[in-house]
């Protein structure tokens, strides 16, 4: 019924990812997109592909990671994404709010991927933070790829420049906070996003300071389908639309 789009299952986090994907499966999750940051987890997004059949995999140099990534591991994506289950690249993108001062090199890390992702003809996840214009200006570019901005928070504004530029917008537990004004522009842009959690972080309200899991999709969906006045069915069919629309491969 639904898909977490956007989450990061690495032992690290989770005793047992079985377990993990079981109480999903439970609530109606069946498919989960499990986003890799660095050549380390892009080997376990490789790993996780082969041992589940639910989960599908987006590998990605995320922008935190300026500073540390080396060329084979630009090299490692190409590989990748020659594998069935690997529907996307990301999580890729700019992050300014801890410095700027790398960001001719974030700017650098970013095209490369999406030059990568035009070569193959694969959608991208962005990561976007503090770095609205940036990233709109760098997207332009590259006219031919589209993707999803994950865990989108902007105005009604920036919304709809993405969604204009062919994007689709991630919505995750943010929605469900009660400082967020997420939720307002939601009935504006709803035939426009896709759910996900970006567990383990972003826990929805009411199990914040809990870790977050796949299956919590399902109240993320209830919060979302109960504020814009529309069914749980409804809401489960604009997102699998936008889905395939962008994931082609899965
Ligand atoms: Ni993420």
């Amino acid at each position: 019924m639904f898909v977490d789009t956007h989450c990061h299952l690495y032992q690290e986090y989770y005793d047992s990812i079985d377990e993990v994907i079981g109480r999903a499966q439970e609530n109606h999750i069946k498919t989960f997109f499990v986003a890799g940051c660095d050549r380390k987890s892009n080997e376990e997004v490789m790993d996780l592909c082969e041992q589940y059949d639910s989960i599908y995999g987006c590998v990605g140099i995320h922008p935190e990671n300026v500073e540390s990534y080396v060329p084979q591991d630009i090299e490692f994506l190409n590989e990748c994404v020659c594998n069935p289950k690997v529907i996307a690249i990301g999580e890729i993108g700019l992050d300014y709010h801890y410095t700027k001062e790398n960001k001719e090199e974030q700017n650098i890390l970013f095209e490369r991927q999406l030059m990568l992702a035009e070569e193959y003809g694969l959608p991208v996840v962005i990561h976007s933070r503090e770095a609205t214009q940036d990233t709109i200006d760098i997207l332009r570019k590259y006219p031919d790829v589209k993707g999803v901005i994950h865990s989108f928070s902007g105005s009604l504004e920036v919304a709809k420049i993405y969604i204009q530029m062919g994007y689709k917008l991630g919505i995750n537990g943010v929605v469900t906070f009660k400082n967020s004004h997420l939720k307002e522009l939601l009935p504006k842009v709803l035939d426009s996003i896709i759910l996900e959690t970006d567990s383990p972080y972003l826990t929805p309200h009411p199990y914040r300071g809990t870790r977050n899991e796949p299956k919590y999709v399902l109240d993320i969906a209830k919060f979302i389908a109960e504020y814009c006045d529309i069914s749980l069915e409804e809401l489960a069919q604009i997102t699998e639309k936008n889905i395939k629309e962008i994931f082609k491969k899965c």
